[in-house]
C-alpha cells in the first residue's frame, strides 16, 4: 500500500539557546511535545495555532531543514531524519515573507538559479520557468528585477520557486501572508487548482476563513501539542455545536446568563466587553433552542439584538485554544 504524504509519531523538538552576559545560561524551549498526525496523498491540510505553537518549527522538520529531537516523522514514506535527500526532490517548501529571492536579478534569472540548484536538466529548464511564471500570472514581470516587484509578486515568486521541480507536496508557511485581498485570493485559488492536478498540501495560516475554504482538514497545534485534528463539520461537533448565537446588549445579570446558560442544547457560553456594550456567545446544539425561546428567556430585555450565524472555524479556533490555556 503506497505511504501516507505525512506521517508523525510522537514528535518533539527541544531548542537550546544560550543567554545571559556570558552566554552561560542555556534556554531550553519545547517546541514541540508529542505530535502525532497524519495527512494523506491529495488533501489540503491546515496546521493552525497562536504564535509561537510550533508550526514553523513543524514544517521545516517535515520540509527537512531542521531535525526532530525524538519521536518519528515521515514524508511520503521517507524518514525525515535519515533519508532528507530522499525526501528533497519530492517537497517544494515555500515560507511566507520577503527572503530568500535575488532582489538585483529578474524574476526568471532567479528561477534560472533555483532550477540550477534542484539539478532540474538544462534541455527543459528554461521551457519549464516559461510553465511556472505563466501559471502564477507574473509572465509579464519575468524580465524585471525582483526588487522593483510588490509583496505579492514576490510572493507569486516564491510560489513559482517551490513548484519547479513538479513536488508531491507543497509546504505553505503562511503563505497569504501580507498579501491584498485580490491577491490573496488569488493564490488561494491557485493552491486548489495545484491540488486539483494531484499535489498535496500542507499549509499554516492565521486565517480562519482561509482554512475553512481550502482545507479538508485541520489540526490545531498550541504550545506543542496538537489539540484537535478533523474536518472543519466534525471540529464544529467536537467543540459543542454547529450553531452560535450571540446577544448583544448593556449590564447583563448573572441570574440572566444562567437562564441562557440552562437553555436546552447550550454547550458553552462566552462573554466579551466591546466598551459599554456586552456580546454573549453561545453555542448550541441542536434546534430545540430558536431565536424567540432565546429571547422570552430575557423577558422585558426587548432592547437585546439577538442573532445567529452558523459556527465558524474561527469559532472552533478559540474554544480549542482557549480550553487548552484553562
Ligand atoms: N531558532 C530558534 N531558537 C530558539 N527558539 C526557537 C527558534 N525557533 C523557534 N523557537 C521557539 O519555538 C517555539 C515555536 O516557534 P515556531 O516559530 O515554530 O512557532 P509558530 O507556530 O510558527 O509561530 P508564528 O505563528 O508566530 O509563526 C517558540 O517558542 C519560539 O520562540
Ligand atoms: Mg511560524
Amino acid at each position: 500500500m503506497e505511504p501516507p504524504a505525512i506521517r508523525i509519531q510522537d514528535l518533539t523538538r527541544v531548542y537550546s539557546a544560550r543567554k545571559g552576559f556570558l552566554f552561560n545560561e542555556v534556554v531550553r524551549t519545547e517546541a514541540l511535545r508529542g505530535v502525532n498526525l497524519e495527512v494523506r496523498r491529495g488533501e489540503i491540510f491546515g496546521l493552525l495555532g497562536p504564535n509561537g505553537a510550533g508550526k514553523t518549527t513543524l514544517t521545516k522538520i517535515l520540509a527537512t531543514l531542521l531535525l526532530p529531537t525524538s519521536g518519528r516523522a515521515e514524508v511520503l514514506g521517507l524518514d525525515v531524519a535519515k533519508e532528507a535527500y530522499r525526501i528533497r526532490p519530492r517537497i517544494g517548501l515555500v515560507l511566507g515573507g520577503e527572503r530568500g529571492l535575488y532582489n538585483r536579478v529578474s524574476g526568471r534569472e532567479n528561477l534560472r538559479y533555483f532550477a540550477d540548484l534542484y539539478g532540474i536538466e538544462l534541455a527543459g529548464r528554461d521551457r519549464r520557468i516559461d510553465d511556472m511564471l505563466q501559471l502564477v500570472g507574473l509572465s509579464d514581470a519575468a524580465d524585471r528585477r525582483v526588487e522593483e516587484y510588490s509583496r505579492g509578486m514576490k510572493q507569486k515568486l516564491h510560489l513559482a520557486r517551490g513548484l519547479l521541480h513538479d513536488p508531491e507536496i507543497l509546504f505553505l508557511d503562511e503563505p497569504t501572508i501580507g498579501l491584498d485581498p485580490k491577491s490573496a485570493r488569488e493564490t488561494r485559488k491557485f493552491v486548489r487548482s495545484l491540488v486539483a492536478g494531484g499535489v498535496t498540501i500542507f499549509l499554516t495560516s492565521h486565517y480562519m476563513f482561509e482554512a475553512e475554504e481550502l482545507c479538508q482538514r485541520i489540526a490545531v497545534l498550541t504550545r506543542g501539542r496538537i489539540v484537535a485534528t478533523d474536518t472543519v463539520a466534525a471540529l464544529r461537533g467536537l467543540v459543542g455545536g454547529d450553531r452560535t448565537i450571540e446577544l448583544e446588549g448593556h449590564d447583563f445579570e448573572d441570574a440572566e446568563l444562567d437562564r441562557l446558560r440552562r437553555l436546552p442544547g447550550v454547550s458553552r457560553l462566552l462573554t466579551e466587553e466591546f466598551g459599554p456594550l456586552e456580546r454573549i456567545t453561545l453555542r448550541v446544539r441542536g434546534l430545540e433552542v430558536d431565536l424567540p425561546r432565546v429571547r422570552s428567556s430575557l423577558p422585558g430585555r426587548p432592547q437585546i439584538e439577538i442573532r445567529e450565524r452558523r459556527t465558524s472555524l474561527e469559532d472552533i479556533y478559540l474554544d480549542l485554544v482557549e480550553e487548552e490555556a484553562l
